[in-house]
């Protein structure tokens, strides 16, 4: 006899890690930071290495009151989370069940499809335009009474482009204010463009509105796994009741706290990153390569040869991550990487050209 998993599981794939490299190579799959953490961060975390035989608290306080005196924000309305990929979870689990909907732009980020899964609810993907954008209008008129929650991603993992002030508001505009709409903003400190939606400057003008906000990216604690979330006051506590506690141990909340005290030298790192960004940006356009704007760490390539891409790549020891049949992303690493991920295009552009 063999166990009986649900059926709605089944032919499912799930989330696929970044695949890890050898000393010479570049690992840009997975939009980490490639920077080595800051020592102070490092520091903070090792005072808790000793007295992990008892649990960690159930909430950071001093990780919560951090972040609301940062951003100007209540604490009473902040969740902390291990990574904000959890807070999605608990978003959808707090909000759509069996029949309710839960809408997306597609492609975007991988977790995404997965979230419904425990809840049993549906998902509805709208597809981006042809640029790599979310189509708002297309989402505003798919919904129905059955959505509950729509998660809009901006800058959108993996195509790169924001979701700017202007189609938010319009949007924002249409959504009825029993649904929740959930705006990640996980790439947004590498946001450069003036127009783009910053959910701390919408958040109080909307009381169905959650923001997301991650350690993982620019403040370079993916390991940690220390994420946020400013939710709306009523969605507080059905959210705590289907989130998993304790889930941020006093090490990764010591290590998120110390580098928002680095915010001046995180955001160095940032500039960096923005600067390999745009060389890689015009390199791959010089090559006639149609990339669309990027606003995050990463580079989406648009192409229906994605794996023969990734396979290439990766036989000259760059990691990137396929996505078939639409495209490859690269995430903004080493600055090292671009002048190497430059050649392999320029190669590989010749070799697809010609064969
Ligand atoms: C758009 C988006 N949201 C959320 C996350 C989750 O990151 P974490 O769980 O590390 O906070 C990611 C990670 O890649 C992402 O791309």
């Amino acid at each position: 006899m063999t166990i009986r998993t649900r059926k709605e599981l089944q032919g499912i794939g799930g989330y696929s890690q970044g695949r890890s490299a050898g000393p010479s190579w570049f690992k840009l799959s997975s939009n980490e930071n490639p920077n080595e953490p800051f020592p102070e961060v490092l520091e903070a975390v090792q005072k808790h290495t000793a007295g992990f035989n008892r649990y960690p608290k159930p909430v950071s306080t001093e990780l919560l009151e951090k972040i609301a005196a940062r951003y100007q924000l209540p604490a009473s309305r902040i969740l902390l989370g291990a990574g904000s990929t959890p807070l999605l979870y608990q978003a959808v689990a707090a909000a759509a069940g069996v029949g309710d909907e839960v809408m997306f732009a597609w492609r975007s980020f991988e977790a995404y499809p997965l979230l419904a899964l425990p809840t049993g609810a549906t998902n509805v993907r709208i597809p981006l335009t042809e640029d790599g954008r979310h189509n708002l209008p297309a989402m505003a008129a798919t919904i129905t009474e059955h959505t509950r929650i729509i998660i809009l991603c901006s800058p959108n993992n993996p195509t790169g482009p924001i979701i700017t002030t202007a189609e938010f508001t319009e949007f924002m505009a249409k959504v009825p204010a029993d649904i929740l709409v959930v705006l990640d903003e996980a790439y947004v400190e590498y946001v450069t463009n003036p127009e783009a939606v910053n959910g701390l400057e919408e958040w109080e003008k909307y009381p169905n509105l959650m923001l997301l906000r991650t350690f993982s990216k620019a403040w370079g604690l993916a390991g940690l796994r220390v994420g946020w979330a400013l939710v709306p006051e009523e969605m507080v506590g059905a959210m705590r009741l289907v989130g998993i506690p304790m889930s941020v141990p006093n090490g990764s909340a010591a290590g998120a706290i110390a580098v928002l005290d680095l915010e001046e030298r995180v955001f160095e790192r940032v500039r960096e990153t923005i600067e390999s960004r745009e060389l890689l940006v015009q390199g791959l356009r010089d090559l006639g390569i149609p990339v669309p704007d990027s606003e995050s760490n990463f580079v989406w390539i648009p192409t229906k040869e994605a794996q023969v891409a990734f396979d290439y790549y990766f036989d000259h020891e760059l990691i990137l991550r396929a996505f078939p049949p639409e495209g490859i992303r690269i995430t903004v690493g080493e600055s090292a990487s671009v002048a190497k991920l430059l050649e392999t295009s320029r190669e590989l552009v010749e070799k697809l050209l010609t064969n």
